[in-house]
């Protein structure tokens, strides 16, 4: 395919050098001659592995030459990928001069292009960006309407610099945010060479996945250092505990505690948080990051609390009491928050868990039940049916089998909020059925 590539920095320069090398016909395009002539001299402007050979081979074989014209490169080519830099203003909102010039240039560009194009933003760009301020830019500034006559896409960039070549090849996954099937169609089979699967969504998911991702590592990062230097006091060899602590992919690096959901809670999370935040207190350890965790626990606890509270109803019924489903375990179970909150202001409350009410028949969790929540455990119904009948507001709180049945029987007249995401597949933004955190 013939590739305009915009922007020839580190991903511009890594992406025409790599594509070139696949066969496609790339030109590549920036304001700065510097660089189109260094490219068009076979040398590349970046300093990275394998980057320099790369481009030689392909400028050698013509395969890629650069220009600092736009029109040029547009007549001249299928997709165009934006590569322009999207630096931090002061105060930290995201420069975006360089994409409206790019987008301002190629709208231009597309009124005298007869053929269908594609631009994809490899860009890092906040939600929205492309479809508030990208799209609307090239249709006001060509004239001319997307889905119909050009295409549009978001394929964020993962590549790191120092090993960006090799990263190229064996990505995770080849990301696209499509406008519509047409211009993800044509962006996927530039990558048809590259061994890995091609993951195709919404525009402003996939924008969004790259700050999701960036953010973990910055986060993962942080964590490693916190534990770091907690091991360290405790003459610990950190790089040992995260080696063993990384071995555990069921749970440790692992899609598991990933979801969006409600405030994480029971008998041993909470505990031993405050047990190793209070060690590092006593050690004079500031450990920011971990310390802020309980906080953003209670702001999430609180935000089940609020829902209900919006709803303006009074009679309220929570479907799942213990901290998850499959347990009884009731100790510091945010569900008991939410009950015991809205039992302080005057909500006419049902409970049904189905563990739990075992438990008080069975007598396992009963002196728990009855010493320390007796005024919750009251307010305890084991019919579903019956706190179906008597709520005008129901609160799933855990995966219980037979809440997912009732869901279905439910009529118009229940709200329900949702904060376990019991049904797949739903939004969470209709009125009557609003999610926590989705
Ligand atoms: N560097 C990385 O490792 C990396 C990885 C993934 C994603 N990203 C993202 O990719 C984008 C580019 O990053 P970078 O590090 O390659 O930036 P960079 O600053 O190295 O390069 C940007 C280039 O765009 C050129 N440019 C500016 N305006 C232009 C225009 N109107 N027409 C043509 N060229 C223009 C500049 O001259 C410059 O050469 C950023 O959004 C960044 O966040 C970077």
């Amino acid at each position: 395919m013939r590739i305009a590539i915009f922007g020839l920095g580190y991903v511009g320069c890594v992406s025409a050098a790599c594509f070139a090398r696949e066969g496609h016909e790339v030109i590549g395009v920036d304001v700065n001659p510097l660089k189109v002539n260094m490219i068009n001299a076979g040398q590349s402007p970046i300093i990275e592995t394998g980057v320099d050979e790369l481009i030689h081979q392909a400028v050698t074989a013509g395969r890629l030459r650069a220009t600092t014209l736009t029109a040029e490169a547009i007549t001249q080519a299928d997709v165009s990928l934006i590569c322009v830099g999207t630096p931090s203003n002061e105060n930290g909102s995201l420069d975006l001069k360089y994409v409206h010039h790019v987008a301002g240039e190629i709208g231009q560009a597309l009124t005298t292009q007869k053929k269908y194009h594609v631009i994809a933003i490899r860009s890092t760009v906040l939600p929205g960006t492309v479809t508030n301020e990208v799209i609307p830019l090239l249709e006001e500034i060509s004239g001319l309407k997307v889905g119909t006559d050009f295409g549009v896409c978001s394929n964020p960039e993962f590549l790191r610099e120092g090993s960006a070549v090799a990263d190229f090849y064996r990505p995770a996954f080849t990301l696209i945010g499509q406008w519509d099937e047409r211009s993800g169609d044509r962006v996927a089979a530039i990558y048809k060479n590259i061994d890995a699967p091609v993951v195709r969504t919404d525009l402003p998911t996939a924008e969004m996945i790259k700050y999701v991702s960036n953010t973990f590592h910055a986060l993962k990062i942080t964590f490693a250092n916190e534990i770091g230097n907690f091991c360290k006091k405790m003459s610990i060899d950190s790089h040992e505990v995260m080696r063993i602590f990384c071995m555990d992919t069921k749970l440790n690096i692992s899609p598991v505690y990933l979801k969006p959901g409600y405030a994480f809670g029971g008998s041993c999370l909470p505990k031993d948080l405050r047990a190793l935040l209070h060690r590092a207190r006593q050690e004079d350890l500031d450990l920011p990051v971990l310390q802020a965790i309980p906080r953003s626990n209670e702001l999430q606890a609180r935000l089940g609390v609020e829902a209900v509270l919006r709803t303006g109803k009074k009679r309220i019924g929570i479907l799942g009491l213990s901290f998850k489903a499959g347990t009884d375990d009731l100790r510091e179970s945010p569900l008991v928050y939410l009950a015991e909150t809205l039992l302080g202001k005057g909500y006419d409350l049902r409970i049904y868990d189905e563990n739990v009410s075992m438990a008080r028949l069975t007598g396992a969790n009963k002196q728990y039940i009855e010493k320390v929540i007796p005024h919750i455990s009251s307010l305890l119904s084991s019919s579903l049916d019956e706190v179906l009948a008597m709520s005008e507001v129901l609160v799933v709180g855990n995966r219980l089998p037979a809440v997912a049945t009732l869901l279905e029987q439910t009529n118009d007249r229940h709200i329900i909020i949702d904060l376990v995401r019991i049904r797949e597949g739903l939004n969470g933004l209709d009125e009557n059925y609003q999610g926590i955190c989705w």
